[in-house]
């Protein structure tokens, strides 16, 4: 069982292959688990994008911005920047990976409610392409911090639309329940206030209206909502150089479940902005790198329970946190199945200590301990929100082209886990470490 739109991973012999490279060689290789990419299908579904945008120049063309939270490896944020990709950030720390990865930081744009002091400073000293403002209260403050540096801020509002993108509800951000963006009944008075501040420039408008969207409808109908407001906002002579579409579009995760083609969503969009000169930006994440990538897992244990089975692997809900957080489906599959024998209802589960620890739930599978599982499209939102829960190291990660493997990230070793912990002066057994964390070694008075 493979989902349906997974053209770099395939079976070979029966094996399972990213590219032209069978995983139990992977496994041979570096252990596991590790996630395990495919270089070609990431760079396939840039492209995809990036013809979209080619294909139907809107006025003055587009930007492909990667949603950097959905995988931010520097080896994929590198290939993505080399490919003219530009990037959507929502913090320092995805600014500080960007610029490490050789991103070009006028082609970043800045969203997220809750940008720091720090975070607006780093980001305007970089010279970032906008920051998406998500309230009034952010967009003073990035006018009073511009003002301080002499700069002028490029914005955007990030325009709340309330459309609902039926998604699952962890993950819906344009409704109007959501602490996203700006109502967009509220955005016409709050551009006219940027307009007449000093410190900030009004470069676009912004929308993200979820994640995991897999009807094109909530796209066009937040798409014409926004029409309403670029025409008011021209009324009043504000003029916008940029509209943001944001990311969300969404991928099959589940076999019978079908994503919709990339242009075939984009296409309809541009075709209503035809007559307006703006130049569109879009912010994918999962569409870009989810299919690309897996999660290589070998298993330990096969365990009867009273009422079904489980299937005990290496990885757990800190390699793979979808599962557990949404109850989120991803497929899973033997590496190397065994022709002819009868399958089993597994649910494949982690060694961590929560009865959620589950990858998949009564899953059918042929499977000895020792034999390799491979758990599909887990590269968007797998490492990226993986955690050392249980003090287990993350696993590694590597990137496949061709049939080489190339280790982007190695494996955690426990002592990486607690390196940067200290212990108090009052604690003698074992020695605390020689130099004191710097920061840390400061008393608080109690109240
Ligand atoms: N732009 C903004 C402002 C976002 O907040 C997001 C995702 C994206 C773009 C990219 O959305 P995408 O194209 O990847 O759907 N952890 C969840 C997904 C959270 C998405 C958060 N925002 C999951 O594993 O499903």
């Amino acid at each position: 069982m493979m989902p349906p739109d997974t053209p770099f991973i395939t079976r070979q012999q029966g094996v399972l292959h990213v590219e032209d490279l069978a995983l139990p060689e992977v496994a041979r290789a570096f252990g596991t688990p590790c996630h395990v990419y495919s270089h070609a299908a990431l760079g396939a579904n840039l492209r995809d994008f990036q013809a979209a945008l080619d294909a139907h120049p809107v006025g003055a063309g587009g930007l492909v911005c990667y949603a950097v939270k959905a995988n931010s490896n520097l080896a994929i944020l590198n290939l993505f920047a080399r490919m003219g990709a530009g990037f959507d950030i929502v913090s320092g720390g995805e600014l500080a990976r960007v610029l490490a990865a050789g991103g070009d930081a006028g082609k970043v744009v800045f969203s997220g409610v809750g940008k720091s002091h720090a975070e607006i400073h780093a980001a305007l000293m970089a010279d970032i392409l906008c920051f998406n403002v998500e309230s009034a209260a952010e967009l003073e403050r990035i006018d009073e911090i511009a003002g301080t540096l002499g700069k002028r801020a490029p914005i955007s509002l990030r325009v709340n639309p309330d459309v609902d993108p039926m998604t699952h509800p962890y993950i819906a951000t344009g409704l109007s329940t959501a602490k996203f963006g700006v109502p967009i009944d509220a955005a016409l008075p709050l551009y006219e206030r940027a307009a007449r501040l000093p410190h900030v420039h009004v470069r676009g408008v912004d929308c993200h209206i979820g994640s995991q969207i897999l009807d094109p409808a909530p796209f066009m109908e937040a798409l014409e909502r926004l029409i309403v407001l670029l025409d008011a906002l021209e009324k009043r002579g504000i003029t916008v150089e940029h509209l943001d579409l944001g990311g969300g579009l969404g991928i099959a995760y589940r076999q019978g479940e079908r994503a919709p083609e990339i242009s075939a969503c984009l296409l309809p969009l541009f075709d209503r902005l035809r007559d307006r000169k703006l130049k569109v930006i879009l912010e994918p994440g999962r569409r870009l790198v989810g299919q690309a990538g897996l999660l290589l897992t070998r298993v330990e244990y096969l365990k009867p329970g009273s009422t079904g089975n489980f299937a005990i692997v290496d990885a757990a809900m800190n390699d793979l946190l979808r599962p557990a957080l949404y109850g989120a489906w991803h497929e899973i599959v033997a590496v190397a199945p065994k022709a002819g024998r009868p399958k089993v209802i597994y649910d494949v589960v982690g060694p961590i200590c929560e009865s959620g620890d589950f990858l998949g739930q009564k899953r059918a599978l042929a499977i000895d301990p020792g034999d390799l599982l491979a758990i599909l499209s887990t590269g968007a939102y797998g490492m990226a929100m993986s955690s050392n829960y249980n003090t287990r190291p993350r696993a590694m990660e590597i990137l496949v082209q061709g049939n080489r493997a190339h280790a982007i990230r190695r494996r955690e070793k426990a002592a990486d886990l607690y390196a940067l912990e200290c212990l108090p002066p009052l604690a003698s057994t074992p020695a605390p470490p020689a130099a004191p964390v710097d920061g840390m070694d400061k008393p608080i008075a109690s109240q």
